[in-house]
């Protein structure tokens, strides 16, 4: 069946608000491998925005494709009230590959769902309510989650209001409100303003929420200083961190987790995508001092503990370590921003080029004075890599970022062939080749 007829086909049916038409021709996808992606009329695409960044060990690996089928003849659904031997090794794969001081897991399904478990747990250990989220941050977009978007038009179409107080996430590159001081000092001082100030009109929070690299928001990388002040604020206050390595985390920046780079363990972690192989999982990691708050059955969902994931994220753990992934991810994207950098240097509108390791960010702007972003010329961008038979991402609090998150997989021999693209397209982009 034809591309055509298969958006057709959807179009009729599918209830509004899906992501599906937000452009008028959706790739339609018919068959998935490694870092590629087959359309219903039979075109490869080289898909490097990973699905989302859920194909960390690729598209339909075969190790996690051999443990679902194995799993599928055994048992596939398992309720949350009984333990089973895949999911004891699931979590004994998960914590050994934690840092250190996080010994225990909650299982989730989704991102989004992991984040609400996050901030409630973080709200029963500490017996406050209030949530400290930052400008530009992703954490899901479930009723429950979406209360904690840097984005409010995330939550508007669901009428929730925010459900935190916000800070200013320390951009090294859109910072302008620190006014030229350094972004991550100066977030840190408001932070301190909101905690030490007994007039600020924040309550001493429960939490605070973050991505230590914001994905969604563009590839951003906050200074090292900034990670451990918040550390270091959140012991003396007693208030728990909780950071957000669903997208970030597994590898991607070239470390297990992005929180490595500077040496900070939160309190919680979430931790999704690409952990499941494929398959919806996601859980919560805390350190024991945090996880205890909770009676049996504060926590539950149908398929909470689904055999069929635990299975497929046991592979996909094994397939990370044994392939040396993460080791690939920093050797890949060093590359990638070493000769992204070089070759779009002059290139008058694009604004930053940033990143760790396979989590890739190009912010393109009208003027490198006044930042003013370029949404058209973005959009031309991605359009005309499609045209190429890649797929790249489109981030950033004002979607002019051009994003790569591709599976850890992808081979040399492909993403030179991306970088190169890339340059190309970029350095030629004009915003009349935008359709
Ligand atoms: C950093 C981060 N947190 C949470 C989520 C939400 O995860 P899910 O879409 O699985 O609910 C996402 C999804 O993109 C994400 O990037």
């Amino acid at each position: 069946m034809s591309t055509d007829e298969i958006r057709a086909r959807t179009r009729a049916l599918e209830g509004a608000g899906l992501r599906t038409f937000g452009t008028d021709d959706p790739i339609v996808w018919e068959r998935t491998q490694g870092a590629r992606v087959w359309d219903a009329d039979g075109n490869a695409y080289l898909e490097m925005n990973g699905g989302f960044a859920a194909a960390s060990v690729g598209f339909c690996h075969p190790r996690v494709t051999a443990a679902i089928v194995k799993q599928a003849g055994v048992m596939t659904h398992c309720p949350s009230a009984a333990p089973s031997q895949v999911r004891a090794d699931f979590y004994e794969r998960l914590i050994g590959i934690a840092p250190g001081p996080l010994t225990r897991v909650i299982p989730a399904i989704t991102g989004s769902q992991a984040t609400e478990i996050a901030v409630a747990l973080a709200r029963a250990t500490t017996g406050r309510r209030e949530v400290i989220a930052f400008s530009g941050g992703y954490v899901g977009r479930s009723p429950g989650s979406v209360a904690f978007a840097g984005k409010p038009s995330y939550r508007a179409p669901l009428g929730v209001p925010a459900g935190g107080q916000f800070l200013p996430y320390p951009d090294p590159y859109r910072s302008q409100w620190a006014l030229g001081a350094d972004p991550g000092e100066a977030a840190l001082a408001l932070l301190d303003h909101y905690l030490d100030d007994a007039g600020s009109g924040v309550e001493k929070p429960a939490c605070l929420l973050l991505e230590p690299v914001q994905g969604n928001g563009g590839a951003v990388v906050p200074s090292d200083v900034f990670l451990q002040g918040l550390r270091e604020r959140c012991d003396r206050h007693g208030i728990l961190l909780v950071f957000d390595e669903i997208q970030c985390g597994f590898g991607r920046t070239g470390r297990m987790w992005a929180c490595e780079h500077a040496g900070v363990v939160p309190d919680l972690m979430t931790v999704g995508k690409g952990i499941g192989g494929g398959l919806p999982v996601s859980a919560v990691l805390g350190r024991e001092s945090a996880m205890g708050a909770w009676s049996p059955d504060a926590v539950s969902s149908t398929f909470l503990t689904n055999a069929l994931g635990f299975a497929a994220a046991i592979a996909a753990i094994d397939v990370l370590l044994e392939e040396q992934l993460v080791a690939r991810a920093a050797a890949l994207g060093d590359r990638a921003l070493g000769r992204l950098r070089a070759g779009l240097a002059d290139v008058p509108y694009v604004g930053d080029v940033r990143g760790r390791g396979l989590l890739i960010g190009i912010e393109l702007v009208e003027s490198r004075e006044t930042l003013e972003p370029a949404r058209d010329r973005t959009r031309a961008v991605i359009r005309r890599m499609r045209e190429r038979g890649v797929i790249v991402g489109h981030s950033g609090r004002n979607m002019n970022v051009v994003k790569l998150s591709p599976p850890l997989v992808t081979e040399d021999a492909d993403w030179d062939r991306v970088i190169d693209d890339l340059v190309e397209v970029i350095a030629t982009a004009t915003e009349g080749s935008a359709s």
